[in-house]
């Protein structure tokens, strides 16, 4: 069938299985370019490895690292019977999962709730079979909007709301090219709560727990979670509000995963990213008008990097390599240090107040974030014939 993009609200409810493969194609030609990396990574698990950032760490780690790698993510198959493609994450698992065979690299794929006992016990089996019988890297890269609790059975659901009082600032109507007012309301204790027990370490933890009680650990095992901080234009939404809160709690889970890998001389820490287009962050408020003038003064600064270039340098430069971690003073590994120089957010900061309707394709890079949005989801690419049938 011809598959055409079908945008509702922040997310596209279709997406291109050649445009896709290609995206991934172009992500391994990255990594592969830039050269092996040395003294790393063996085995990896990466949860939530489908896009984003953690399909990023994962095509490192395969085709930067040689690693075998387990990849737990949710996504939708395709209906074939309605003809409805499946989501961009399933056709990424495909084409990844082709190329890793090709390379004769162990790749196995447990799509399902990451959040549930069931999922863990399949991905200790998936580890268990694969070349070296345990993991040396654990990737932790979810971003979810609800988690049932395993113990319980309860459903907590997350929120994108502030803390304190509401805040009304300008965002970005992706759909229309327009930039809006929204106000942001505030969360109670409740919603709180529960979008830390989402977005937090709770789960983090369970995880390395149980593949700890497996045994399935390799010594000097490392894990890594992924989390924002951001500038102090969007404190209000991001780091001070409901999200913010949740990524605090990740950052001291960070400390008790720590002290369990220690005694496997391994250990854990946090990993402080740059804002990028993804399925997740394109649903915050204020976010997306953010990255269109950042996108716009990192390009000019010739500083852009997206998800694979960011974790190819996290890897490269920090975790292997013969180099070390390089942690600032809470413990957080920086690799947002470029968005977050003087230079490039003292010209956001200009910019942000003069932005409206009118000027925001010649202030900002609202033409790079749509591209860039549409990519995720395997449309708008150059080398992708989209008026020809495709098998979903
Ligand atoms: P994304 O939406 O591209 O990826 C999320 C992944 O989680 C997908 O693989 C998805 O299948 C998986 N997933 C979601 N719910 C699941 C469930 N219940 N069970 C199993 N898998 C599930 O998100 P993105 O942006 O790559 O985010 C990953 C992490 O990086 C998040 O913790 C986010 O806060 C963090 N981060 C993102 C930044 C950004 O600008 N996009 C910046 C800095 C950190």
């Amino acid at each position: 069938m011809i598959v055409e993009p079908k945008i509702k609200g922040f997310l596209c409810i279709t997406a291109h299985p050649e445009g896709c493969a290609a995206n991934v194609r172009e992500q391994i030609e990255y990594v592969k370019s830039k050269g092996a990396i040395k003294d790393s990574c063996k085995s990896v698990l990466v949860i939530g490895s489908s896009t984003g950032y953690g399909l990023a760490s994962r095509i490192v780690s395969a085709f930067g690292c040689n690693a075998a790698t387990v990849g737990v993510f949710f996504e939708r198959p395709a209906d074939t019977a309605r003809g409805r493609p499946a989501s961009a994450g399933w056709y990424n698992t495909v084409e990844f999962t082709k190329q890793a065979q090709a390379a004769n690299l162990y790749a196995a794929n447990i799509n399902g709730d990451a959040f549930s006992d069931d999922v863990k016990k399949q991905a200790i089996e998936a580890i268990k079979k694969s070349p070296t019988g345990k993991v040396d890297l654990v990737v932790y890269s979810l971003a979810a909007p609800r988690r049932t609790d395993p113990a319980t059975g309860e459903v907590y659901k997350s929120v994108l709301k502030t803390i304190g009082q509401e805040r009304k600032d300008k965002s970005l109507d992706t759909d229309k090219g327009e930039v809006v007012e929204v106000t942001v309301p505030v969360a109670n204790e409740r919603e709180i709560f529960e979008t830390v027990k989402v977005m937090g370490g709770d789960d983090w933890e369970l995880w390395i727990k149980a593949l700890d009680e497996a045994g399935v650990l390799s010594e000097g095992c490392t894990s890594l979670a992924y989390s924002y901080i951001g500038p102090e234009l969007t404190y209000p939404i991001y780091r001070s509000g409901t999200i913010g809160m949740a990524k605090k709690d990740l950052e001291k889970a960070a400390e008790r995963i720590d002290a369990i890998l220690k005694l496997h001389r391994g250990k854990a820490f946090v990993s402080i990213n740059k804002a990028l287009v993804t399925q997740a962050s394109s649903a915050i408020p204020v976010v997306p008008l953010y990255v269109s003038i950042l996108y716009k003064v990192m390009k000019e600064k010739g500083l852009h990097e997206d998800c694979i270039r960011q974790i190819q340098r996290l890897f490269a430069t920090q975790l292997y390599n013969d180099n070390f971690l390089d942690f600032d003073d809470d413990g957080r590994v920086r690799i947002d240090n470029l968005e977050l120089r003087d230079d490039v957010q003292k010209e956001v900061f200009e910019i942000w107040p003069k932005v409206n309707t009118q000027n925001l394709n010649e202030l900002t890079d609202f033409a790079g974030y749509k591209s860039e949005f549409m990519k995720l989801f395997g449309f708008g690419r150059p080398d992708v014939d989209y008026s020809k049938d495709v098998e979903i």
